[in-house]
């Protein structure tokens, strides 16, 4: 029942009919985790502009503009062309622009878009960025909003201080195809260690707010719509909208946060640092949607169980899987105590085992992922299954 990897049929039994592994995607665990994200927006009177780079999924954007979402983000000129395609009509590129055929592009294609539905915006964070805008809208007509990046000390884009903030800023107001709409950041890889919180995280969060307040009392952001203030990831979006959300100012403000990892959770990264798992009690919860199975191949040794799946079937730049547990006869999913995953070939994985631990070859094992990103890279076509393991639809990975 599966003609290529990932690709399985309508009403396959994925406990039974796949071939293996299998990364399967649990419909119920979405929707919930879609939902409450919605609710958590709503409630914090904060908009919503999903990361599309977690999924790539087509499938996936649909249900986040279903669930609300206000806009789409993108961290690639090919990302933002991706959600052109499909149709979304507001467009975060939550990065630089630099290159000439993409900006020529957004010119053409992009901005030429009518109707309030219709948007498009990227960072700046220097002034030479800024004037490879300019140089690929010259001779048009367009005007493309920007955000300034503000960033930190050891991060990634950004400017580092306020001096430069300003200067960037001027630069851009002083334009002639460049308007400015707010302020940007991302605070999801700040240094920390396992459930802690940055240390770094209040101070950088307070300076994209005093950047925002800075630029305004310069006159700089364009006034004629509420300034943009976009963060936020899938780890810490509940201390950015205490941060920059609209309670946040004594003016109006348009704060977006760009989870996208949270759609899917896991079992590892995300458990670790969530506010509606590991990092917190209470509810929400998360639920991990995505599943690898996979089965036994070989008991070479006593401790040493050799399963069927490697890296080139899930992400490994964080930790490794970790064991569910076993499918018993009953289609039950039955934990199995004390089994760790401890290296990954290509295909194979190592695990060690109980010597005393009942597990044979043939069986069916249950996995949980570190990083989303990384597994639906990976796979082509993933079923999506309701309850029982039943196939329902198949989600892609093309966007
Ligand atoms: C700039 C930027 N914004 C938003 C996100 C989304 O965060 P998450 O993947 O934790 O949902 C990312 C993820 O890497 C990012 O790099």
């Amino acid at each position: 029942m599966t003609s290529s990897k990932g690709v399985a049929d309508l009403g396959a039994d994925t406990l039974r009919d796949l071939d293996y592994p299998a990364l399967v995607l649990h419909e119920d665990a979405l929707e919930s985790n879609l939902a409450a994200m919605a609710d958590f927006c709503a409630g914090a009177g904060v908009l919503h502009a999903p990361h599309a780079k977690t999924s790539l999924s087509p499938q996936v954007v649909e249900r986040h503009l279903r669930h609300g979402a206000w806009a789409m983000t993108a961290a690639t000129p090919a990302q933002v062309r991706g959600l052109h395609r499909l149709g979304v009509g507001r467009i975060l590129l939550a990065n630089v622009l630099v290159d000439d055929a993409s900006i020529r592009w957004v010119a053409d294609d992009l901005l030429s878009r009518p109707g309030e539905d219709a948007g498009f915006w990227c960072y700046v964070d220097s002034i030479a960025g800024a004037e490879a805008l300019e140089r690929g809208l010259a001779g048009t007509d367009r005007v493309l909003d920007v955000l300034l990046e503000v960033g930190y000390v050891g991060g990634r884009t950004g400017t580092r201080t306020a001096e430069e903030s300003l200067r960037v800023a001027q630069h851009v107001a002083s334009s002639t195809h460049l308007r400015l709409a707010g302020v940007s950041g991302f605070e999801g890889l700040m240094p920390t260690k396992g459930h802690d919180v940055p240390p770094g995280i209040d101070a950088y969060l307070a300076n994209l707010g005093s950047t925002v307040r800075l630029l305004r009392d310069h006159g700089l952001i364009d006034e004629s719509v509420p300034p943009i203030v976009t963060a936020g990831g899938s780890s810490y979006f509940d201390l950015v909208a205490d941060a920059l959300g609209p309670r946040a100012f004594d003016f109006p403000v348009r704060t977006v946060i760009r989870s996208g990892c949270y759609a899917t959770h896991d079992h590892g990264t995300y458990r670790r640092t969530s506010p509606w798992d590991g990092r917190a009690s209470g509810a929400p919860r998360l639920r991990p949607a995505l599943e690898l199975l996979a089965s036994i191949w070989s008991r070479p040794e006593p401790t040493l169980v050799i399963a069927g799946f490697g890296r080139r079937d899930v992400p490994t730049d964080d930790t490794l899987p970790v064991v569910l547990g076993r499918y018993d006869a009953s289609r039950r999913l039955a934990p199995i105590d004390g089994v760790t995953v401890d290296r990954v070939n290509d295909q194979h994985a190592f695990l060690t085992v109980p010597a005393d631990l009942e597990l044979s070859v043939g069986d069916l094992l249950g996995l949980g992922l570190s990083h989303p990103c990384g597994a639906f890279d990976r796979w082509p076509s993933i079923p999506l299954v309701d309850a029982d393991h039943i196939v329902m639809g198949n989600v892609t990975t093309d966007l």
